[in-house]
């Protein structure tokens, strides 16, 4: 008896589907030029059929700054204050995918800096949704990625510290109890997306219960790469791809249960076609 199970909570998140959606929206219009700052989602398959709808990447401020008309879609990680500022300032209609949940993380820090609180933002300091967030206190956040980082901390008087949405919930706590060690005024809000949370842990109890594992997303997704640590840790047998293409030349171990999980940025077509080709081959 074989088994595929697909955790329930694999594939788009709610920020990325509406973030998506709203570009397929303004291309089905036939609003041109048509610009998103930075990929949409981290899958090379959806940017590219974007491009052919005639959607284009802009990917940093010196390329935003060679245009001057059309409609650019801020995508679901956000942007900094005074680059939201700059698209509105060069002539560009905005259109605003930015996670709610993200958004949620701009207002906190943009108050708490007003009020004179310095901010920790726990999270990867390259990640494009960490540095918005920064861009929302200043730029002047401590950005902390690793337990060993809060010894670099200043002293500090009054603290907020926030995460990245997309952060491992596990590490959060343990970076937490030690920046508490600093004995700063400090208010902690978790900010990690349960839609994260709800996807680790599926993926670690789904890994925990199979023979093999398969993490689809794409290669430059954190989400994903979480992930996949997260199963790799209990399942020697966890393959990363991004589509079936990838998992075809590397063959398949003899299991008799595997688990499929996907990142927030995979389409459902993808894991329908690895679900698939799953089935045929147990
Ligand atoms: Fe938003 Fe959470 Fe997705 S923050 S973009 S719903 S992972």
């Amino acid at each position: 008896m074989t088994d595929v199970i697909v955790a329930k909570t694999a594939g788009f998140c709610f920020g990325v589907t509406k973030a998506v959606e709203k570009v397929y929206q303004q291309a089905e219009e036939g609003i041109t030029p048509i610009y998103t700052y930075g990929p949409i989602i981290h899958n090379e398959e959806v940017v590219a059929d974007l491009e052919r709808k005639g959607v284009r990447v802009i990917s940093d401020e010196a390329a935003l700054e060679q245009i001057h008309e059309g409609t650019i879609v801020i995508r679901s990680h956000g942007v900094g204050r005074t680059e939201e500022e700059k698209m509105r300032s060069i002539g560009l209609q905005v259109v605003d995918a930015t996670c709610p949940f993200v958004k949620k993380i701009h207002r906190i820090v943009s108050k708490a800096s007003e009020d004179g609180r310095s901010i920790i933002i726990i999270g990867s300091a390259e990640h494009p949704e960490v540095k918005g967030i920064r861009g929302w206190c200043g730029n002047s956040a401590y950005v902390i990625g690793e337990i060993e980082e809060v010894e670099t901390l200043p002293a500090l008087d009054r603290v907020t510290v926030v995460s990245q949405t997309t952060f491992n919930y596990k590490k959060f706590k343990e970076i937490v109890e030690k920046i508490k060690e600093k004995r700063y005024d400090s208010c902690v809000v978790n900010t990690i997306c349960n839609a994260t949370q709800e996807r680790q842990v599926e993926a670690r109890q789904i890994a925990g219960a199979v023979e093999a594992m398969i993490v689809i997303g794409g290669k430059n997704s954190s989400n994903t790469q979480k992930l996949y640590n997260i199963c790799k840790d209990v399942c020697p047998h966890t393959y990363y791809i991004q589509t079936l293409v990838d998992l075809e030349p590397q063959g398949f171990p003899n299991v008799r249960s595997v688990g499929i999980t996907a990142g927030a940025s995979t389409p459902k077509n993808i894991i329908e076609e690895v679900h698939s080709y799953v089935r045929s081959k147990l």
